[in-house]
């Protein structure tokens, strides 16, 4: 299998909705175990399918994980569904699909969540924090919708703007030079 290629902005495959899986085979957990290593390699907090031109509702994640040293411990979190909301925060987001930005977005502060884990065993689960906002960053992936969708008008604007002069520029390095 060619190594896995994280999509970027404005790839369409990243608007895709993703479909539900049915159980877990090894193909299956193989592509989870190569999502959690380019996660880690990025490094992201959060790695959807979909960003990984796969569409299907699996995600793997580990918010408690950082550069300082402490213990990986991704969770691969298979058809999540978010049952409840509650209350509001604002959290300054990126992700690796959208280059060279940040933004803050509203989501909901307090959920509650459902999925199956790589065992195939349901789980629910009561987050707040980073990990709620992360758990609705990716269910929002898998939903083909971006963090930038969430933003207003006028700063997406300006970050598309932007987005698409910087591939222009990629695309014709020979104009840069003349
Ligand atoms: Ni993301």
């Amino acid at each position: 299998m060619p190594p896995l290629e994280v999509l970027q902005f404005p790839d369409p495959r990243l608007k895709r909705v993703s479909r539900p899986l049915d159980g877990v085979d090894d193909d299956l957990r193989a592509l989870a175990a190569e999502m959690i290593e380019v996660m880690y390699d990025e490094p992201g907090i959060g790695l959807a399918a979909p960003q990984v031109g796969h569409d299907i509702r699996l995600v793997v994640m580990d918010t408690e994980w950082s550069d300082e040293g402490r213990e990986k411990d991704p969770a691969v979190i298979i058809n999540p569904e978010i049952l409840t909301r509650e209350g509001k925060v604002s959290w300054e987001e990126g992700c690796l699909s959208v280059p060279d930005f940040t933004a803050e977005v509203e989501r909901s502060e307090h959920i509650v969540v459902r999925y199956q884990n790589l065992e195939g065993e349901e789980v629910t689960e009561d987050v707040t924090g980073l990990r709620a906002v992360c758990f609705q960053h990716e269910v929002d992936h898998l939903d083909g919708v971006l963090f930038i969708d969430r933003i207003s008008r006028l700063r997406r604007s300006l970050y598309v703007k932007r987005r698409k002069k910087q591939l222009r520029l990629e695309e014709e390095p020979a104009s840069l030079e003349s």
